[in-house]
């Protein structure tokens, strides 16, 4: 396996079929997916891009750092899940976010992905709340030490 930095739309195929399945390419697109502070990594088996997750330098006001991250996009094909590749893309994104200056990476979780998030380090914070068309998330938070 293999964590490499990639373009924003090398992420829409696996985004579109782990996260956006009932909408097109283009709401798979996301706001800043170009900015110059955003990365993109992607976890490579036999070559072939089978987990990604996209870093945003953005704020939540529910956090007091003046600087952090937001994480989104995160997913892994079936077939390659629980095999540590999603954990792999956030070790090698945290010295990244770091050298910017961030102490925080945050991101809306969907529930069902809480656990994921827990086991890796993730606090939750606040209520559930629900993103229509997806379904309910939580406010989920690490500290980048
Ligand atoms: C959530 C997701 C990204 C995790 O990816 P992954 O590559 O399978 O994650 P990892 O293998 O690195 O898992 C790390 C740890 O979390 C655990 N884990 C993974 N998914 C979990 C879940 N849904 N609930 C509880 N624990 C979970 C793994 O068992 C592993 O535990 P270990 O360290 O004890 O072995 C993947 O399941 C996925 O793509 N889901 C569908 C898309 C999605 O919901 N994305 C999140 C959007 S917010």
């Amino acid at each position: 396996m293999e964590v490499l930095r990639i373009k924003a739309s090398d992420t829409y195929p696996i985004r579109h079929k782990m996260l956006r399945h009932n909408g097109t390419v283009e709401d798979c697109i996301f706001n800043s997916d170009n900015d110059e502070l955003t990365f993109h990594l992607g976890a490579f088996v036999d070559k072939k891009l089978v987990s990604v997750a996209s870093f945003y330098f953005e704020r939540h006001l529910s956090f007091s750092d003046t600087y952090q991250y937001r994480l989104r996009g995160m997913a892994t094909l079936p077939e390659y899940q629980g095999k540590g590749l999603s954990s792999a893309l956030l070790k090698t994104a945290f010295p990244v976010i770091k050298q910017n200056q961030c102490t925080l990476l945050w991101c809306n979780a969907r529930e069902k992905a809480m656990g994921f998030y827990t086991q890796v380090g993730f606090h939750a914070t606040g209520e559930l709340f629900s993103v229509p068309q997806i379904g309910k998330h939580r406010l989920m938070s690490i500290t980048i030490e």
